[in-house]
């Protein structure tokens, strides 16, 4: 069946304004299917959706909402109602680096209420309505940090180690039911994601290769898209679990000082990077 027929007709994808979200967005409109575009950054959403209309005639829905704001999440389930969606694609999230002595804790309450209570809100309720239809896809963004512990990363990896583990279950629990759920455990990206949680990802896979392979992973449980996610994965699971938490470890320390050194070679006066803001503004008491 061609995914148009399985997924459609609207798909709504949270995290569309930036990186692998914006680039699932893309190529689900190419498919002809109708897209809600979830996130906070409504400019972004906006220019997108007209860009899809214009290019593939397909219907497309802004949909600003902060995540992290339980009556927001609650907002887009209830909106969302209206629409006979197939595919949901929950891409919104953020990762922030540090060790828990220098991390700001609100912080990170803001990522668990994204990365893990908003995702299982929607699952919650997406399970139930693409149950009811008999048909559609749920698609969860785990990660391969999320495999074991990760010192400089602590939080950020418990929190995609939920959403792989929520996801498997998942897979089996609407399997009978026609719903196909997907775990994705990407590597490192270079999107969004780099400039928020302080660390450098330049020569990162590009976020459309991992939307290719997601959608086309589609009845799968899980895949780790882009071939430097699967070369990473295969050299790190050979080793015990303690010991790929101190090389991940020394990864991250790595991609964070490359982070330093070029922000400050690049830096402009009053522009800073977003992950790092809060904490500053936190410690001086903003
Ligand atoms: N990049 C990587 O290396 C990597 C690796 C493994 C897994 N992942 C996972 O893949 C997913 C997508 O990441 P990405 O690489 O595409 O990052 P990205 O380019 O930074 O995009 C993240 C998206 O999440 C949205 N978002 C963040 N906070 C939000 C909030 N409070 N409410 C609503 N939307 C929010 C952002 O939009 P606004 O800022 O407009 O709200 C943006 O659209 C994430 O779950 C991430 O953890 C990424």
């Amino acid at each position: 069946m061609r995914r148009a027929a399985r997924y459609g007709p609207w798909a709504l994808i949270t995290g569309a304004s930036d990186g692998i979200g914006k680039a699932l967005a893309t190529r689900i409109a190419a498919e002809g299917i109708n897209v809600v575009l979830c996130a906070r950054r409504k400019s972004e959403l906006e220019t997108l959706a007209v860009k899809l209309t214009a290019d593939h005639g397909i219907e497309s829905m802004v949909l600003p909402a902060d995540l992290a704001d339980a009556q927001d999440a609650a907002r887009v389930a209830d909106i969302t109602s209206r629409l006979d969606i197939g595919l949901v694609v929950l891409a919104a999230g953020f990762g922030t680096t540090g060790s828990v002595l220098e991390t700001s804790l609100s912080e990170e309450i803001q990522l668990v209420s994204v990365n893990i209570t908003a995702v299982m809100r929607l699952s919650h309720t997406f399970a139930r309505r693409l149950a009811t239809r008999g048909r559609g896809g749920l698609v969860l963004f785990g990660s391969i940090v999320g495999w074991q512990g990760v010192p400089g990363q602590a939080n950020y990896a418990a929190s995609k180690a939920y959403v792989q583990s929520l996801a498997e279950g998942l897979h089996d629990e609407l399997a009978s039911h026609g719903v196909d759920v997907l775990a994705v455990a990407p590597g490192p990206v270079a999107s969004g994601f780099g400039a928020r949680a302080g660390l450098y990802m330049d020569s990162a896979t590009k976020p459309d290769v991992i939307a290719k392979a997601t959608l086309g992973a589609l009845g799968r449980r899980k895949i780790i898209p882009g071939n430097k996610g699967k070369l990473l994965t295969a050299s790190l699971l050979l080793l015990p679990r303690r010991i790929r938490s101190l090389v991940l470890g020394r990864v991250i320390a790595g991609m964070r000082a490359s982070s330093t050194t070029t922000r400050a070679r690049h830096s402009t006066p009053g522009r800073a990077v977003r992950g790092t803001d809060t904490r500053a503004r936190e410690r001086s008491g903003g």
